[in-house]
């Protein structure tokens, strides 16, 4: 086994990208700080737009060779620049979706000058045509409902019924609120059931994800509970010890 993987190295991405070779990831996933100050322990969120911006194509003018010819990437945006991004991703890659995380946030509160916003964007990016995209992984079931009102005889039997439907490009999940089990001591933790379509759809059995923000650890967790390899930094030493118990969780319940 090589002495990189499955594991999360506590140290500065660019730093630790250096020391995965090329070509050899299936999957990257991507949850950088937004550029929109929030407190992750350290300064890493207070820069302003043009070295925000700037520091974005340095990581992923690193990472990008990480990837194997037929890999996919998924980047977490914000709309603030998220336009800038994707144009600075499509002159490296095609873009494949844009996919609209709608966090299910309640209809209380909010911006009095603008609509508050309540989703995050993600991009998908490949490399190649080729890309590997396992849509029969990601299917949802339909629902009793549906699949009633579809009960007559030329519908019996029929496959797409049974085998369930494409997701959209829209994403309707709520975010984690402290009575979710799977909530972490971290302000932007990812929910597992986002990560867990993504690494079902683009990262083969057996192959490998690289995250280089891990923050809590949802990557790792997520490469981990669906039987992929994983590799990941993290800045914030409190987060690696996070990541390090949400881990060992993981293994006492399989022991
Ligand atoms: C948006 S959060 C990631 C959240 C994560 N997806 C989760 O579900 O918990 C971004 C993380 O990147 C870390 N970070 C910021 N700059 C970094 C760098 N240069 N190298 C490694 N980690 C960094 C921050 O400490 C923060 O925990």
């Amino acid at each position: 086994m090589t002495s990189w993987l499955n594991t999360v190295h506590c140290e500065d991405a660019l730093q630790g990208l250096a020391r995965i070779p090329d070509a050899s990831i299936d999957l990257l996933i991507a949850d950088p700080p937004y550029g929109l100050g929030k407190d992750y322990g350290n300064d890493s969120d207070k820069l302003d737009a043009e070295a925000y911006l700037q520091w974005t194509e340095q990581w992923v003018d690193a990472a990008l060779p990480k990837l194997k010819p037929n890999g996919s990437f998924y980047i977490f945006l914000t709309w603030r620049y998220s336009p800038e991004i994707f144009v600075m991703l499509k002159k490296r890659m095609t873009m494949i979706n844009e996919i609209i995380w709608d966090r299910r946030v309640p209809s209380m509160g909010g911006s009095t000058r603008r609509f508050s916003s309540v989703h995050d964007t993600i991009g998908f990016f490949a490399k190649a045509r080729d890309y590997h995209f396992d849509l029969d992984a990601v299917r949802i079931p339909y629902d009793a409902e549906t699949k009633k009102a579809r009960s007559r005889s030329i519908f019996v039997g029929a496959k797409w019924l049974e085998i369930g439907y494409n997701p959209k490009d829209v994403w309707s999940v709520s975010r984690l609120h402290r009575e979710h089990r799977e909530r972490a001591d971290h302000p932007t933790q990812k929910p597992l059931e986002i990560i867990e379509r993504m690494i079902k759809a683009s990262c083969p059995p057996d192959g490998i994800v690289l995250d280089p923000f891990m923050g809590s650890g949802t990557t790792a967790v997520a490469a981990r509970r669906c039987g992929r390899n994983f590799v990941g930094f993290e800045l914030n030493a409190g987060y690696c010890e996070l990541i390090d118990s949400r881990l060992a969780a993981l293994d006492d319940k399989v022991a």
